[in-house]
């Protein structure tokens, strides 16, 4: 892990930190988690999606407000700030709104006040600032301009959006003009730089879980057959970031922005973390398993030595265990479906705690950096009761179903429905608008379209 050292300074104090990671990152390692407050209630939020979906993040960077810190690589000299730190709006505020909640049910603060023009112009110049985001910078340090120039890459006869297992078995089964794009460098998936960490790894760790082995088997297939073609354009590092009704996509790469246009298009963006419900869920400190690949594998946090509680089941638990294991953290696990006979003896060997029978019941921060988690015996449990089980930690993992990216299919039309039977949330299909794989509610690899020309892999 060794490398250059810059310093940054955040809100008066001068922090040194690794040269080759984010701000989000460099801030977490200096004991900083607490980046923002949610808009509503101020509650603090952390790192959440580490892959630019979210606002947890959202700071303010050389005066200039609402930047994703999580993306952000750090610089020397840089100035950050918590955007809402000391405001009016913090604790007093909390206050008025909590005691008034009534009067502001769920959806009150992002869809009210938007007709007529002149109260949404009251809103925005007196109302929202009081929420703390959207300041404007300093004219002293005007913020640094987007140098990056808008261009067409003209229309091609297929768009996919996304370059795990899915998408590149559909880059494989489409004819014509193809263009395939990732928000990671490489074509993979989500999992496939953890997984490539374990292959890499001395410990040989991934000969004893058959399942994460045979995963990247996979992605590595799949890569092979979709490098040995030639009439296929792969644009990494790109981001699908808005859907123009009804062939149009607006890309970002870093800072510069490109238009596509598509006769068809196939939705491969595979799915983000959720946590579940349960009182604590957005306290900071606790991520998904897709946010720890990217903090892990890309940003290279440093969890050496820190407890780590896991808690789910599935590819993503026992990935999240793995490369935690073989990053230094120590394990503790909570396994809430025991259906991996061959994972759980292979976990007994490498002497990782697992706890069964639980039921994750609540998470509270403690300290300025430590968690605490309450857990009840599940219902599986036969009846049995017992007293609430609490285990304390300084980062959760929280393995739970994950919903498919959705915002762009979304704007060109698509909808989300709840099908349980599929394990979750599916974006149904459009008339040029195709969803494979997790991003429409089924497995890394499996298509789970029955209109789309794509099979399962
Ligand atoms: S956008 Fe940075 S944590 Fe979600």
């Amino acid at each position: 892990m060794a490398s250059d050292k810059v310093s940054i300074r955040f809100e008066g104090k001068t922090l040194e930190c690794r040269s080759d990671t984010t701000v989000a990152v460099a801030l977490w390692e200096n004991d900083v988690r607490h980046l923002s407050h949610s808009p509503k209630y101020g509650r603090p939020r952390g790192v959440t999606c580490a892959r630019g979906h979210c606002t947890a993040c959202l700071m303010r960077v050389d005066s200039t407000p609402n930047v994703r810190t999580c993306e952000l690589a750090v610089r020397e000299g840089m100035e950050i700030e918590r955007q809402d730190a000391g405001a009016f709006y913090a604790a007093p505020m909390q206050k008025v709104l909590a005691a008034g909640s009534a009067f502001f049910p769920v959806g009150f603060y992002y869809k009210w006040f938007t007709k007529p023009a002149f109260v949404s112009r009251f809103f925005l110049d007196r109302i929202r600032p009081l929420t703390g985001v959207g300041r404007l910078p300093d004219t002293s340090n005007p913020p640094k301009t987007d140098d990056g120039q808008p261009a067409d890459l003209g229309r091609f006869d297929t768009v996919i959006v996304g370059a795990g297992p899915s998408g590149l078995a559909a880059a494989e089964r489409t004819g014509g003009r193809v263009l395939v794009l990732d928000d990671h460098e490489q074509p993979g998936g989500q999992r496939y730089g953890a997984l490539q960490r374990l292959a890499d790894h001395p410990g040989g760790i991934l000969d004893r879980f058959e399942l994460l082995r045979s995963a990247l088997e996979r992605m590595e297939n799949a890569r092979e057959k979709f490098s040995a073609r030639d009439d296929v354009t792969f644009l990494g590092g790109t981001r699908a970031i808005a859907g123009y009704h009804p062939d149009g996509l607006l890309l970002r790469k870093g800072n510069h922005l490109q238009t596509v246009r598509f006769d068809s298009m196939i939705w491969a963006a595979g799915a983000l973390d959720t946590l579940g419900l349960f009182p604590g869920n957005d306290t900071p400190g606790l991520l998904g398993p897709r946010a720890l690949y990217r903090l892990l594998v890309r940003d290279g946090l440093d969890v050496r030595g820190k407890n780590v509680l896991v808690v789910g089941s599935g590819l993503d638990f026992w990935l999240s265990a793995a490369l935690l294991d073989t990053s230094g953290a120590r394990l503790n696990l909570v396994v809430t479906d025991t259906g991996s006979p061959d994972e759980i003896s292979a976990a007994v060997d490498r002497n990782w705690p697992l706890n069964t029978g639980l039921e994750l019941h609540s998470i509270s921060g403690y300290g300025k950096q430590h968690l605490r988690a309450a857990f009840t015996p599940d219902a599986s449990g036969g009846g049995r009761t017992g007293s609430r089980l609490t285990m304390e930690t300084d980062l959760a993992v929280i393995c739970d179903r994950a919903k498919p990216a959705y915002d762009v299919p979304y704007q060109l039309g698509t909808d989300l429905s709840l099908q349980p039977d599929l394990g979750g949330f599916v974006l149904s299909d459009s008339p040029s608008l195709v969803a494979v794989g997790e991003a429409a509610g089924g497995l890394p690899g499996v298509a789970a379209s029955p209109a789309s020309e794509v099979e399962s892999i």
